[in-house]
């Protein structure tokens, strides 16, 4: 190439990373608030890789069963705004459940609370179906364990609201996730044994992560 050629390639070269530089930081996903997953501000976890084998071991989460909670990706990701409708509408329409969102100042439901914890809801769909299990991903399930419970909850989005949620739903909210996101697995023509196979696996990896979740609510050394 020619040095004025040279010069024109890179004034292009230039422009069009202008144009594109801005549209691809625009594309990218806005930052949720209180989403930390991967900070080097949380804590290690106090469970291992090796204890998330045993685990998983133990809940024959098995390697098909991965290869299927990332076919749900695609199919759960641009309806992650319905389901929640649907979770949040549980939550809602049971009293057991919403009154670990009531501010207690109220005693009412508190909306931004429940705005705020959605945003990051909608983001653990998507990473529940891309879970990579390393460390990060562990820490991020031993911080999602204290914003339940009293070291953490209602700190991330500054509520004042009860102090922990009891520790006996933790686990029993997997039935209603995982029943009422089957209607959802199955909307973009995925053959009917597939949509069991997510189905099994999405049940496998909630109660999972809800185990996981319940380190803080056990004694020391017991979990
Ligand atoms: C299968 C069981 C459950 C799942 C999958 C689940 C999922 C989640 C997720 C993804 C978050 C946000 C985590 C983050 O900050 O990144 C969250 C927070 C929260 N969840 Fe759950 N949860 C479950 C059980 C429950 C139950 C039984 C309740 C009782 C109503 C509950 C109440 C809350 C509350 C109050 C928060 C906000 C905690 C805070 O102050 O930071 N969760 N949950």
């Amino acid at each position: 190439m020619k040095p004025n050629n040279l010069i024109v390639a890179n004034t292009v070269i230039a422009a069009l990373a202008a144009v594109v530089v801005p549209n691809v930081n625009a594309q990218s996903a806005p930052a949720i608030p209180g989403y930390t997953m991967g900070q080097k501000s949380l804590a290690k976890a106090p469970y291992t890789l090796a204890d998330l084998e045993s685990l998983k071991k133990t809940l024959l989460l098995s390697d098909e069963d991965i290869r299927y909670l990332r076919m749900s990706k695609p199919i759960l990701a641009d309806q992650t705004e319905a389901i929640l409708d649907v979770w949040y509408g549980f939550v809602a329409s049971t009293p057991e459940l919403v009154v670990y969102f009531k501010n207690n100042k109220t005693g009412a439901p508190d909306g931004a609370y429940l705005d705020a914890v959605r945003k990051r809801f909608g983001q653990w769909i998507v990473d529940t179906a891309d879970a990579n299990y390393d460390q990060a991903w562990l820490n991020y399930q031993y911080e999602i364990g204290l914003r339940h419970t009293k070291p953490k909850k209602n700190k991330t989005d500054k509520a004042d609201s009860v102090p922990l949620v009891n520790f006996r739903y933790l686990s029993a909210l997997t039935i209603p996730v995982t029943t009422t996101l089957k209607p959802f697995l199955a909307k973009k023509g995925a053959s009917a044994a597939d949509v069991e196979k997510m189905h099994a696996a999405w049940v496998k990896s909630v109660l999972m992560q809800t185990i996981l979740w319940s380190h803080p609510y056990v004694k020391d050394g017991e979990f």
